[in-house]
């Protein structure tokens, strides 16, 4: 019976015989062999009797190579750790050329995240993304328990659709129809009606406005799915695959949603620190190296735990677009024309960098920005009676600038109908979401976290193609 190294660290069972399977990490000393089976970010030792062990045997212990070792569990004599398997038995599972290893990131010296990412396909042996994937899994794991435990009910929407619930037009087509020689209309336009599902079809966005329709019979709902982005973003933010998670609500107001979203961070943040505290530990320390190689000023105020511990005790700050504009109109990094985008009037975007000044200079904490001018947010958001602004909400957070999109969602279907006919979006392609706001429509709202801008934020990891797997980004699909 093999016994996971993180279960027999965690109760150590001295005299006990036990197995252990798992990969060779390092091997000094023709005696001691470090094994890590991704349980646990720490290593089990196995000390071997190097005179009775069969030379073949030993020269097949290298690094990467898969093992069986079976043994007593004693207490350890060295440093580092306090037990250690006292091995009876080494059986190599899978070999690793050492020739072959060493041109690898599993070679055992330094590598560039770059290096990592060019060879994803290995990158989980390391203690870095060994690290991050299992937090990631915590992180899946307790967005469930947290709507669980609130009534929540997890909802699948499509991922294929015709629509573009964000209306911005970035989408990924999805088509069987030949590219070379498409069939044409009598107009001489590909003639989508002979494609597999007889219209135009791509890749979901979001899944809000589905998401829209269950909220308005089931009350709570949420979503938790990949969704997929065509924009040409080369930053370290953005990725074209991304997983979100999307909560709606009925008979939520906007200041609701602000209330959900920042108990939901907060949860999120509780979580890891009491469930990930080795792996936090580990990337608490990578970033603290990190930072000693970079200027004074780039360097971050608080450690990882500190940072999570900031947004569970602190308030986020709520301010309104306005007075944002305002504060970001009179800042020094604006009049000195340091922002790449200076702030000049009221209704422009606001970019990562104006995020980052809010929160990380001015306010020292995380932000709901909300009531955004409605010319730069998407259709079904609620208008505001001002005529200018919608209910709309941001949640900004260090390092990251936005982390959470959402808005109380337009539910007077008059008002939403003219708001989709000014924006030129297809009236009939929203049929069923308007359809909503004539059978019992109710104040309702809801908001998106993109999964992996949360994962930067726990790991405290500097770019989005480090905290999920297989990242897709623009020209780059490998694996
Ligand atoms: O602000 P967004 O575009 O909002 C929506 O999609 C709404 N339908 C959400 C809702 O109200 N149900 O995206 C929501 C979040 C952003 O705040 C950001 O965290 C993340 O998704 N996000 C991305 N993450 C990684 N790569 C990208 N290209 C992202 N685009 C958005
Ligand atoms: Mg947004």
């Amino acid at each position: 019976m093999r016994t996971k190294i993180k279960a027999l660290l965690s109760k150590p069972e001295i005299g006990h015989n036990v197995t252990v399977k798992g990969w060779v990490r390092s091997f000094r000393n023709d005696r001691f062999i470090a094994i890590n089976d991704g349980s646990t970010i720490k290593n089990i030792q196995a000390v071997i009797d190097f005179e009775q062990s069969d030379e073949q045997l030993l020269k097949r212990i290298t690094i990467g190579a898969s093992v069986a070792v079976n043994g007593e569990l004693i207490a350890s004599m060295g440093k580092g750790q306090s037990v250690e398997i006292k091995a009876e038995s080494v059986t190599i599972l899978g070999d690793a050329d050492p020739e072959e290893v060493k041109l690898t990131i599993l070679s055992p010296k330094k590598h560039s995240l770059e290096k990592l990412r060019e060879e994803a396909h290995l990158r989980p042996r390391t203690n870095t993304f060994g690290a991050i994937f299992r937090i990631r899994h915590a992180m899946i794991f307790a967005v469930h328990r947290f709507f669980n435990e609130r009534g929540f009910l997890n909802i699948h929407t499509p991922i294929i659709t015709g629509s573009d619930a964000e209306g911005a037009g970035e989408m990924f087509r999805v088509t069987t129809l030949d590219p070379a020689a498409p069939p044409k209309n009598d107009a001489g336009e590909v003639d989508f009606k002979q494609d597999f599902f007889a219209k135009e079809t791509n890749l979901t966005v979001s899944g809000q406005l589905e998401g829209e329709l269950a909220a308005l019979a089931l009350s709570d709902i949420y979503t938790f799915g990949p969704t997929f982005r065509a924009e040409n973003s080369n930053t370290s933010r953005h990725l074209a695959e991304f997983w979100m998670i999307e909560p709606e609500m009925a008979f939520y107001e906007l200041a609701d949603n602000m209330d959900l979203a920042e108990e939901f961070l907060k949860y999120l943040a509780g979580y890891a620190l009491e469930h990930c505290a080795d792996d936090l530990e580990f990337l608490k320390q990578r970033g603290i190296d990190e930072d000693s190689k970079k200027p004074q000023a780039e360097r971050n105020e608080m450690d990882l735990m500190e940072r999570l511990r900031f947004v569970i005790e602190n308030d986020f700050q709520r301010v309104s677009y306005t007075e944002a504009i305002e504060i970001l109109r009179n800042s020094k990094p604006n009049k000195k024309k340091k922002f790449k985008y200076l702030i000049e009037e009221w209704g422009a975007d606001l970019q990562s960098e104006h995020e980052r000044f809010l929160v990380e200079k001015h306010f020292k904490r995380p932000v709901i920005l909300f009531d955004y001018p409605k010319n730069i947010k998407a259709f079904y958001m609620r208008q505001n009676e001002d005529g200018k602004t919608v209910g709309a909400m941001d949640v900004l957070f260090p390092g990251i600038g936005e982390i959470i999109g959402g808005s109380q969602r337009e539910e007077r279907h008059d008002k939403l109908l003219e708001r989709i006919k000014e924006m030129d979006i297809h009236e009939e392609d929203l049929w069923w979401y308007l359809t909503t706001r004539k059978f019992g429509t109710v104040p309702h709202s809801g908001f998106g976290l993109g999964f992996e801008r949360l994962m930067l934020f726990v790991t405290g990891m500097g770019n989005i193609r480090d905290v999920i797997p297989f990242p897709r980004t623009p020209g780059s699909a490998e694996f």
